[in-house]
């Protein structure tokens, strides 16, 4: 039988991975490898229990630490697994360490990679994922672009793969889950929380976790809402922020009852809190993709995005730090109806799915 392996590692690639477990399963022997560079329960295995992925064929435990640690480490031990398991092809999703580490660690001993999320470029090689991504896409054999804009920039750069235009598969996986969050998620009742009353905040890239000043910013924005719009705010803490709210001495600025900090939620959870949120203010991939979907709408604390069409489109508002704007664009309405299909219809993993059969057979 064909065996496709998948590398994962990472909140991110778990939700993609969601979307293509069931479709590879169905076609082929698939074997899925962890490469632990997430390991907290609320990081990594709930996503598995809630999203019905089944547990990892292999763990590797590589865990937290340097780039070079974490990529080098994650290369080394997934050839291994490589080796034993000689698969026709290994798929990587998205733009984290893990997705790198499985793309180098296949082509270099010899094994096709397929690269889920192709094409996407902030345009800022200082974020680590731009990095990453770029290097992926060359090395790619397969690419899979959620987007034209993706597919574009990957015909600029002559990557060497075969580029195939599939939609996200964010879609796919919020499609199928959305109405189980509606109907067996009770976060809100446990928050106290309604439709449309509080405003929803994810934060954990480097460029703003990281950094003192950028951290102090966000937290200056998060006590003028509930002052400015009456809105509490709910803010699930990923771990690498909460370490940096501590050690900046800002976690006692946040000591509003307004202000609900709690931990990473599961998918489930999460998407019905998103569903009714009055507004998202975030710097995650995925979140920005969900809002649109849902039709919340979204600031992004970034000063560039890869998903150029949500903010295009009006759906997404690009803010950078500066508190002005983030709480101008608070008052942004609804965004406006119409291109409501920019990320395809949620087909992308029986897309891909078909044209791994049509390149490997069953
Ligand atoms: C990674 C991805 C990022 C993605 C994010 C999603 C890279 C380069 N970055 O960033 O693209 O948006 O995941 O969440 O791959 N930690 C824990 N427990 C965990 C995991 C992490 O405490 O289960 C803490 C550790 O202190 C660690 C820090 O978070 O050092 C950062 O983790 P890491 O995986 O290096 O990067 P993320 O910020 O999670
Ligand atoms: N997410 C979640 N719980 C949270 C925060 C995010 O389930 O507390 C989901 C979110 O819906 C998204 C996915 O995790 O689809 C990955 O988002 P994250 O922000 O971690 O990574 P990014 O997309 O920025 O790489």
């Amino acid at each position: 039988m064909v065996k496709v392996v998948s590398v994962v590692g990472a909140r991110p690639n778990f939700v993609k991975l969601a979307a293509l477990h069931p479709v590879i399963a169905r076609r082929f022997d698939h074997v899925i490898i962890h490469t632990g560079q997430h390991y907290d329960y609320e990081m990594s295995k709930i996503f598995f229990e809630h999203l019905d992925i089944p547990e990892p064929d292999y763990y590797l435990g590589v865990g937290s630490g340097t780039h070079g640690y974490q990529v080098g480490e994650a290369v080394r031990r997934t050839e291994e697994v490589l080796f034993r398991e000689r698969p026709n092809l290994v798929v990587v999703y998205g733009d984290t360490n893990s997705a790198l580490a499985g793309a180098l660690a296949a082509v270099k001993a010899g094994f096709s990679v397929a690269h889920v999320e192709a094409g996407l470029r902030s345009f800022d090689m200082s974020m680590p994922e731009e990095v990453n991504r770029r290097v992926i896409d060359h090395v790619s054999a397969l690419l899979f672009a959620p987007t034209e804009t993706a597919v574009w920039n990957l015909r600029r750069e002559s990557v060497m793969g075969e580029i195939h235009l599939t939609g996200d598969v964010h879609v796919d996986v919020l499609m199928r889950w959305v109405g189980v969050a509606e109907e067996k998620s009770t976060i809100m009742d446990k928050l106290g929380v309604e439709d449309k009353d509080y405003v929803l905040v994810t934060v954990h890239r480097a460029e703003n976790a990281d950094n003192p000043h950028n951290l102090g910013r966000v937290v200056e924005v998060l006590r003028e809402v509930p002052e400015r719009y009456g809105r509490r705010v709910v803010f699930p803490v990923h771990p690498r922020t909460l370490a940096s709210l501590r050690s900046f001495g800002l976690l006692e600025r946040l000591g509003d009852p307004r202000i609900a900090l709690i931990g990473p939620l599961g998918y489930v959870d999460f998407i019905k809190l998103l569903r009714h949120a009055w507004r998202v203010i975030t710097d995650s991939g995925g979140v920005q993709r969900e809002a649109y979907l849902l039709g919340v709408p979204c600031i992004v604390i970034r000063d560039r995005t890869e998903w150029v069409d949500l903010v295009e489109s009006g759906h997404v508002t690009l803010t950078g730090l500066d508190p002005r704007k983030v709480l101008a664009a608070l008052e942004t309405d609804a965004p406006r109806e119409g291109s409501r299909n920019l990320l395809g219809r949620g087909d992308a993993s029986e897309k891909m799915a078909e044209i791994l059969v049509s390149r490997l057979g069953t």
